[in-house]
């Protein structure tokens, strides 16, 4: 089956003034994304911008295909002025996503802002567990009331503005500290990833985190978006997104 296809936009919804959900019904049959993996979305007909755009499967359900995306660039601007009836040029699932067979009530999930885009579908697949939500302020805290089924919900902002003030490694340690965890799911901002990768590894846990790179051609042809690790030079759209941290 292709990974190439066109799909046609049916619904755009504003979630603030910088965040929308998009959903997508693909013209064509294409395989069922696994949570973790991502698209590539050509944001205008025309070559400018050049490169299509990474963007996280979001949800995915009744042949259509969801992306929960915020505004930064060129690319997410023009995706979020698209009307309702446009096809747009997609290339989809890419990447290596979240192992689901090792998902179970011991484990947590973490997002970091826009990570809630890269986990979300992985908390619709099991909702036994804890997820650790952490933002800036309550105002980019997305969805909380389809969250509120899952097992154990912590919420963490900066300002303290909702659930605990801090951020979410620290409220991860805490929970590690009290509780047994045998595996760990993360998407979040660099930053974030990485204290979650050593404060995993000094704990001997399983963990499993999402990365973002800058990609072009996203089937691991160009090596635009390689990630150095202790193993080598990896793509992350191939390699990863989501790597272990074994690897790491
Ligand atoms: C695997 C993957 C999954 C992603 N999933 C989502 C998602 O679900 N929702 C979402 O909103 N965004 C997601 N992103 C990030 C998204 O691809 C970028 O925000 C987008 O490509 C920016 O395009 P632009 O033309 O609007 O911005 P540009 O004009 O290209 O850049 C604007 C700013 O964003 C920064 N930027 C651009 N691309 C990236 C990137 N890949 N990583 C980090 N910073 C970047 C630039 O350095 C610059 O500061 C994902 C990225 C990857 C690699
Ligand atoms: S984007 Fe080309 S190798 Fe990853």
């Amino acid at each position: 089956m292709s990974r190439r296809f066109t799909a046609r936009l049916i619904e755009k919804r504003w979630l603030s003034s910088e965040h929308f959900l998009l959903r997508l019904v693909p013209e064509e049959k294409t395989p069922e994304p696994k949570p973790g993996q991502f698209y590539l979305l050509r944001p205008s007909d025309t070559y400018d911008p050049l490169l299509r755009r990474p963007f996280s499967i979001f949800r995915s359900s009744k042949g259509t295909i969801e992306f929960f995306i915020e505004k930064k660039g060129k690319g997410t601007t023009l995706l979020s002025e698209l009307q309702k009836g446009k096809r747009l040029d997609c290339m989809g699932p890419l990447g290596r996503g979240f192992p689901l067979n090792i998902l179970s009530q011991d484990s947590v999930v973490v997002a970091g802002g826009m990570g809630i885009a890269s986990v979300f579908s992985l908390l619709e697949h099991f909702k036994d567990l804890i997820f650790i939500y952490g933002a800036r302020t309550k105002e980019q805290l997305f969805f909380l009331d389809e969250l509120s089924s899952l097992k154990r919900l912590i919420t963490v902002t900066e300002d303290g503005s909702h659930g605990k003030r801090g951020n979410t490694v620290d409220a991860l340690k805490e929970v590690i500290e009290e509780e047994r965890v045998t595996s760990v799911f993360a998407c979040g901002p660099e930053g974030m990833n990485q204290s979650v990768s050593r404060l995993l590894k000094s704990h001997s846990i399983e963990g499993y985190i999402s990365f973002e790179e800058r990609m072009a051609c996203g089937v691991g042809a160009c090596l635009g978006c390689v990630k150095e690790t202790p193993q080598g030079m990896k793509r992350v759209c191939t390699e990863g997104p989501v790597f272990s941290v074994k690897e790491l």
